[in-house]
């Protein structure tokens, strides 16, 4: 059965609790996790948890999951608008992908409006704060069929 998820959070998402409630809806990162756990739960997949503030620490653990994972969900943070050795790095594990944003960035500053790992998604979803994160796992479940 193919139903392992690696929720992978980049720069800064650790410190979720601090940042702009505004935008992230005041929910710590502890909070954050443990709501994804409960949603996996539901939807009987199984979540695995990375985060890191060090890009290459992110890129050099997208190189390790082809065999520990079967699908990804991706928050990269800042990294989403301008990392592109992100992007090349979830090209070639090739698992099926979706990026989620708690904050509706479409809607934010310019430079937020960019997504460097988005034309390598199966879906991208933003603004609906922690329970994108449930539709993120719901449109990868139907990908892992
Ligand atoms: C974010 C949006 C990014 O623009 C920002 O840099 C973040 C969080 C989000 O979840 O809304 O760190 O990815």
């Amino acid at each position: 059965m193919r139903n392992r998820v690696e929720v992978m959070h980049g720069v800064n998402l650790d410190m979720l609790g601090r940042r702009s409630a505004e935008h992230y809806g005041g929910i710590s990162f502890d909070q954050l996790e443990m709501r994804i756990s409960e949603f996996a739960r539901e939807l009987e997949l199984e979540v695995r948890f990375f985060q890191t503030n060090h890009e290459g620490d992110f890129v050099e653990h997208l190189h390790r999951l082809e065999e520990m994972a079967d699908a990804i969900l991706l928050n990269p943070g800042a990294w989403t608008h301008y990392a592109w050795a992100i992007h090349d790095a979830v090209e070639l594990v090739g698992l099926p992908t979706v990026e989620v944003h708690l904050s509706d960035v479409k809607a934010r500053e310019d430079w937020r409006k960019v997504s460097v790992v988005g034309d390598l998604c199966v879906a991208s979803v933003s603004g609906e704060g922690v329970d994108g994160y449930r539709t993120a796992l719901e449109r990868l479940k139907q990908e892992l069929g």
